[in-house]
């Protein structure tokens, strides 16, 4: 009897050992400690599976719609909105006491094809830019506390990338560098005053040509007024073999400027097999660029967010983006249970507090004086 009692007991334990409850903290407790927001990309459809709920609840607080507040999502006809599935997200995020963040208002890419294969006049696009903008902030003032109103508008020379927005065929400013940037920002701004405004885009953490042409707009609005909070940092790391670089420096000069910092977008892709499985070293470097960038922006005040482009390897965009090449890029694997990933950014958030006991005070200061712009 006795003996049947330890061996039953033994397994309970095996199986609590394998999942999260037989970690002190969760990742969301961690963040909580140290005035971090902790995010992750959602899907709205998946809300009714428990598991997905449950983990997304525990583990979080923040979300951002992977893809239902683009404009493909959004205006799928001319002049037709669709705010059902971000209103989805916004209720969940309300249930949970988490943040939302929005994804995005202005993009090159992602758009509906009426908009793509429409021909229209800069005049025209002009006025539906700001039709858009300002219907999609306006909907969700008060709920989105932070935009991400421009995503990826650089190329990695630092030049700006031909868009239907840009110059093809534009919004009549084609020939003024960043100004249509500039005005979309403007036009969020008045729809929602107290949204936090960001610029949003990837392979820019370290410093570069890209950052630097990122770097350089930053500047120039605050010179000028245009109303910007932050910058995000999507960081989809592509190679398991190198760590980021130049990344505290970037974040440091970008504070300097008065501007916030998030992690939006972060997942380190590896090579998978075709069960999705990646190897155990693979799986330990990956450990070791999410404890990294973890470690760099829990340290700093101005980085507000730390966020993953999803959380279960389950649901990555990355295997049917890469072609069944790479994945396994998350925090949890496909059954929800910790990888050693996960385990590496708690790790970070707990470092962050041991080194700086204020730190939570500083991140909250840091944030006030950018809302009092
Ligand atoms: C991706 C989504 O994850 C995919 O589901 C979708 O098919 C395409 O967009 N940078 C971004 C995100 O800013 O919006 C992208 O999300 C990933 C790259």
């Amino acid at each position: 009897m006795k003996i049947k009692w330890h061996l039953s007991a033994l397994v309970i334990l095996s199986i609590l050992a394998g999942s999260m409850a037989g970690r002190a903290e969760t990742l969301r407790q961690a963040a909580e400690r140290i005035g971090l927001l902790v995010g992750t990309a959602v899907n709205p459809a998946l809300f009714s599976n428990p598991e997905y709920a449950r983990t997304l609840a525990r583990e979080f607080n923040m979300v951002e719609p992977e893809n239902v507040m683009k404009w493909r999502v959004t205006e799928p006809a001319k002049g037709k909105f669709n705010f059902g599935p971000g209103d989805q997200v916004v209720a969940f995020a309300g249930a949970h006491g988490m943040k939302v963040r929005g994804h995005n208002l202005l993009w090159g890419k992602f758009n509906p094809e009426w908009l793509t294969r429409g021909q229209f006049t800069p005049r025209e696009l002009r006025q539906m830019m700001k039709q858009h903008i300002q219907t999609v902030a306006r909907h969700y003032r008060g709920e989105v506390f932070a935009w991400d109103v421009v995503n990826e508008a650089f190329d990695s020379d630092g030049r700006l990338s031909h868009s239907i927005w840009l110059d093809r065929p534009g919004i009549g400013l084609a020939r003024q560098g960043t100004a249509y940037i500039a005005q979309a920002f403007r036009w969020a701004h008045q729809a929602d005053p107290h949204a936090l405004l960001f610029y949003n885009d990837y392979a820019a953490e370290g410093i570069d040509a890209k950052s630097n042409a990122i770097y350089a707009m930053v500047k120039k609005f605050k010179q000028e007024g245009i109303p910007i909070d932050g910058v995000g940092l999507q960081l989809h790391v592509v190679s398991s073999r190198a760590l980021p670089r130049g990344m505290a420096a970037n974040i440091r000069r970008l504070a300097k400027l008065g501007v916030e910092v998030q992690i939006t977008e972060m997942d380190v892709a590896l090579p998978i097999d075709s069960n999705g499985t990646a190897s155990a070293s693979e799986l330990s470097r990956q450990a070791k660029i999410y404890a990294k960038v973890a470690r760099t922006c829990a340290a700093i005040p101005a980085c507000t967010a730390f966020q993953t482009w999803g959380f279960t390897d389950r649901y990555s965009w990355l295997p049917a983006y890469t072609m069944g090449k790479k994945g396994a890029a998350l925090l949890l694997n496909a059954d929800y249970r910790p990888k050693p990933a996960y385990d590496a950014v708690i790790d970070a958030f707990r470092q962050a507090l041991q080194r700086d006991r204020q730190i939570k005070e500083r991140r909250i200061r840091f944030e006030q004086s950018v809302s009092e712009r």
